[in-house]
């Protein structure tokens, strides 16, 4: 048989008419769906621009195993799975009543919603706009961010770790450190013109609210209400802008797998597209998005400061054939050196310190370097396990 050369018109053909591919046998099909696979990854850095080339077919590296797929259809769509806490109560007659609904919160789900949190619905509509302008930037115009060394403060990548991961996930992101605003903001993009005075001004009001939480958090453990924010040290303020572009085939992969959260605490801010699954007593359920609110949840470290009374659940990000979806997660983080482990205040004989001391600094390191998998990276900082 007359073979082919696999010029990149070819393969593009191939990848956009599968009718031509009746007449090539089996074997020739399979060499051309892996060099169909090398061209669409090596042409595209970022997810979003394969994605755009209007792909029917995901490519294989995307694609999940049979046993760790999302199974879409067997979620619960659920409003009242995690809890909505009103924060205006925070500061009145039913501070006590807030509080106690948080650390049933922090206990039984590890993750809940707040409204009247303090952030003007203005501010959160400008920093979704702002997401959205930068994914659509032109391609040369992103890829000025493009690093894939996760060590850098400011970067555009995608998945999660290409360097370290076996499977991609259907995600682009752009991560920026933002906290003191001052060290940092002078890296970040300056395409959309009003990108850095608008993350600006949302990062700042975001502190603001974790601080507030912060210290509810810390009253709800009956500790020192400034225990947490003295604890760890140097604040982290980390932000991601997640894209997940329409993908054809959302039921073989994900936008981000099953994981935990490395930090302390998490503050999500979600568009309008459905995708964040929370696991809750072996079930995913679906956190729909609620306007005006966000969703906050327990990091590890916050695990290990409440000694395994709080929870750092697994949650994961699904995707959809329709519609792009943004999310805009803030990881507020102890800073590299802060020495992490239970409180004496959480410790007594019936509760031992289920975990050993160790810095922020050398779990991140193993955090990124072990990739998304299901078991937490708790497990190796047990006490138990030394
Ligand atoms: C994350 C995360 C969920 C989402 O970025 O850690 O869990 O819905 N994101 O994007
Ligand atoms: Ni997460």
């Amino acid at each position: 048989m007359k073979t082919l050369k696999n010029t990149p018109e070819r393969i593009h053909c191939i990848a956009f008419s599968p009718i031509n591919m009746d007449s090539i046998s089996l074997r020739t099909r399979q060499k051309e769906s892996i060099a169909l696979h090398s061209y669409l990854v090596m042409s595209n850095l970022l997810l979003a621009d394969l994605a755009a080339s209007g792909v029917k077919i995901i490519p294989w590296s995307y694609i999940r195993p049979i046993t760790d797929r999302p199974n879409l259809s067997d979620v619960q769509i659920s409003h009242a799975s995690i809890p909505l806490i009103d924060l205006h109560g925070l500061n009145g007659p039913t501070h006590s009543l807030v509080i106690k609904q948080i650390s049933q919160a922090c206990e039984n789900d590890g993750f809940f919603q707040v409204k009247n949190h303090g952030i003007p619905e203005e501010m959160i509509g400008n920093i979704m706009n702002i997401a959205r302008q930068f994914f659509k930037l032109p391609e040369s115009e992103r890829l000025k961010n493009y690093s894939d060394d996760p060590t850098k403060t400011t970067r555009l990548s995608t998945s999660f770790n290409v360097n370290s991961e076996k499977i991609s996930s259907w995600r682009d992101f752009l991560r920026l450190h933002c906290y003191p605003l001052e060290d940092y903001m002078h890296e970040w993009p300056c395409n959309p013109p009003s990108f850095r005075r608008d993350v600006a001004e949302y990062c700042t009001s975001i502190r603001g609210l974790v601080l507030r939480v912060l210290e509810a958090i810390s009253e709800s453990l009956g500790l020192e209400r400034d225990y947490i924010d003295k604890k760890i040290g140097k604040h982290g303020q980390h932000m991601a802008m997640n894209y997940y572009p329409p993908c054809p085939q959302p039921e073989l992969t994900y936008g981000l797998p099953g994981h935990t959260d490395p930090n302390l605490i998490t503050i999500l801010l979600q568009d309008e597209v459905p995708g964040l699954q929370v696991l809750r007593n072996g079930k995913w359920i679906a956190v729909n998005p609620v306007p005006n609110t966000f969703i906050i949840n327990i990091g590890d470290q916050m695990q290990v400061l409440s000694n395994d009374r709080y929870k750092s659940v697994l949650h994961r990000a699904v995707v959809n054939s329709e519609r792009e979806r943004i999310s805009i997660p803030t990881f507020y983080c102890p800073s590299q050196d802060t020495v992490i482990g239970p409180p004496k205040e959480m410790v007594d004989d019936d509760h031992p310190a289920v975990y050993r001391e160790f810095t922020y600094g050398e779990y991140y390191e193993k955090f990124w370097n072990r990739g998304l998998v299901k078991e937490c990276c708790l497990d190796l900082f047990k006490v138990s396990n030394e």
